[in-house]
This record gives structure tokens, sequence and C-alpha cells, in this order.
């Protein structure tokens, strides 16, 4: 069994679905609202569970009622949460959400997640030493995401970063992680490139093997000195994207020991199936549903 390692944010989603995006000034009336466990990395960890693996994850929930369903939420799922901590005195990590037309918008407050340590990644060393493959991303701290870098590259434990939402990163961040998972635009801002930049060149010029994720066109991928190629996106009926690329970056880890391109493969099936489905978590496929879609979909 695959062991994965998930370093990130814990969010509960305040996701309002609308018939339309509201305009800045504008009120207008939602369909539904519904409260759904979410953040990058709890998203990540409980997708790479229902594709089989052994999953451990680090990260914080506020000491309050949305921390406890969160905490439950992902020991349910089966995963390892001794390194999530309950913290008094802060609020659990919230996106508000807005879901019109299979697109989303999302506002992230981070509370606990803002709160998430070096030292906690530290404290985490073992389950880190014991995994195939950590996943990080960029909505905790930067010094915590260094950590998870420094720790994983003493234990030889390759590091996919997703850099998401999009940032700047250090420079030498890139020469340290196994694949950066970004879409166009998160890899044009780690890269510092304002221009108008094709996605390719981009890819060329990282210093790193990049699998960059294109929606509904699939994903490109470069490892080494290859030049991209391209895997193209399964159809489905675009329902909700939230998670979707949170589902991607899970299977690619899960998959990985098949192959790039099998995993790129799997991991598009995996984002596809997950946009057919309304909100992050509870779209998320299992094993046996990945199978029989890439069986019906040769
Ligand atoms: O990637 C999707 C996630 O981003 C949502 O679940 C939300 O919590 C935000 O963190």
């Amino acid at each position: 069994m695959t062991r994965i390692v998930v370093v990130g944010s814990i969010n509960m989603d305040l996701v309002t679905l609308a018939p339309r995006f509201v305009a800045p000034g504008e009120t207008l009336t939602g369909d539904r609202f519904l409260t759904i466990p979410g953040g990058k990395g709890a998203n990540q960890a409980v997708a790479a569970a229902r594709l089989g693996a052994q999953v451990a994850m680090v990260g914080n929930v506020g000491a309050d009622a949305f921390g406890q369903q969160l905490y439950d939420g992902l020991k349910a799922e089966g995963i390892d949460v001794g390194h999530v901590r309950r913290l008094d005195g802060v609020g659990s990590g919230t996106a508000s959400i807005t879901v019109a037309g299979g697109e989303n918008q999302i506002v992230v407050v981070p509370a606990a997640n803002g709160r998430v340590t070096p030292a906690q990644v530290e404290a985490a060393r073992e389950v880190i030493r014991g995994a195939d493959a950590v996943l990080v991303q960029l909505e905790i701290p930067l010094d915590a995401v260094d950590a998870t870098l420094r720790v994983a590259a003493d234990e030889n434990v390759p590091v996919i970063l997703n850099p998401a939402p999009a940032q700047r990163l250090p420079a030498e961040w890139l020469h340290r992680v196994r694949y950066l998972t970004p879409n166009q635009h998160e890899l044009a801002t780690v890269l510092d490139d304002r221009g108008d930049t094709d996605f390719r060149e981009l890819m060329r010029r990282a210093p790193c093997p990049v699998v960059l994720t294109r929606g509904a066109e699939g994903a490109w991928f470069r490892d080494g000195d290859d030049a991209p190629r391209h895997q193209a996106g399964f159809r489905v009926d675009a329902v909700d994207s939230t998670g979707a690329g949170d589902t991607f970056n899970a299977a690619l880890a899960v998959f990985l020991g098949e192959g790039l391109d099998v995993a790129v493969r799997k991991a598009c099936a995996a984002a596809a199936l997950k946009v057919s489905q309304l909100g992050a978590q509870p779209g998320m496929p299992r094993r046996d549903a990945l199978d029989a879609f890439l069986e019906t979909h040769r």
C-alpha cells in the first residue's frame, strides 16, 4: 500500500450554489447553502485515502464545532490524525465558496492553518520517513512548507509541491521538489513571469519536473529534459470544480509508482470524476469508481 503524508490546510467550506457570480455591490439570491469539509491539504489526504493509500495528515483545526467535525471526518476516512492539532483560542480555517455554472470563486480565511509550524513538521519526521511521497500546498505558512521540504530531503522522501494558491517562492525550493504541480497562473507566479508566456515555455524554464493542470484540457508533464507531453482530459458534465486539483495531486502521488504517464492519466480521470460531483471531499472518487471509469475510457 502506498504511504502518503500530507502537510497542509484543513478548512470548512461554506458553499453557496448560485445561478451566477455576484457583481461588486450586488445582492443575489442563491439556490442552496452547504457546509462541506475542505481545505487543500485535507482534500488531498481524503482523495489519497479513497484511492487506496495509507495516509497521515499534518495540520491544525481550531477548538470549535467545525474543528471537531473536520477532525472526526479525517479519522472516519482512515487517515492518521496523530499530527493534527486542535488549537485553543483560534477558529478553524474556512473557505467561502460560490459555485455557479460548474465554476467556483473562493475566499479562504486560514485561522488555525496559519499556525502550522516548522516544529510541528519536525515532530512528524518519523511518519515522513516511512512515506513513499509527501504532498504539500501553500495554504499554510511558508516556513512550514520549507520545513516539509527539508525534513523530506533529509529522509529521502519525494515531495510533490502543489503551489496553490499562487505565491512567489524561494527559487532554491524548486531544486528540492520531485514534482511541481501548478496550473498555468501558478507556474507564472512561481517563476515571477509577468508576461503572457506560453505555458510550455514556462514548463521548459522551470528547473524541476512539472506536471501542469489545464482543467478540462487535461495535463501537461515534463520530467528531466524531455519536451512537455500532454494527457487529454476526460469529458464529464461539470457540476463543481472545487477540489479537482486536489484530487489530481492525490492521484498523482498514489499512482506515481506505476510511472509518470500512468499516474498523470489516472490523475486526470480522478479529477474529472470529482468535477462531475458537488463539493470538495464528498465528490472525491474511490478506487473502484476510478477503475470502472478508466475501464470505460480506454
Ligand atoms: O482546492 C479546493 C479547496 O481550496 C477548497 O476545499 C477550499 O477549502 C480551499 O482551500
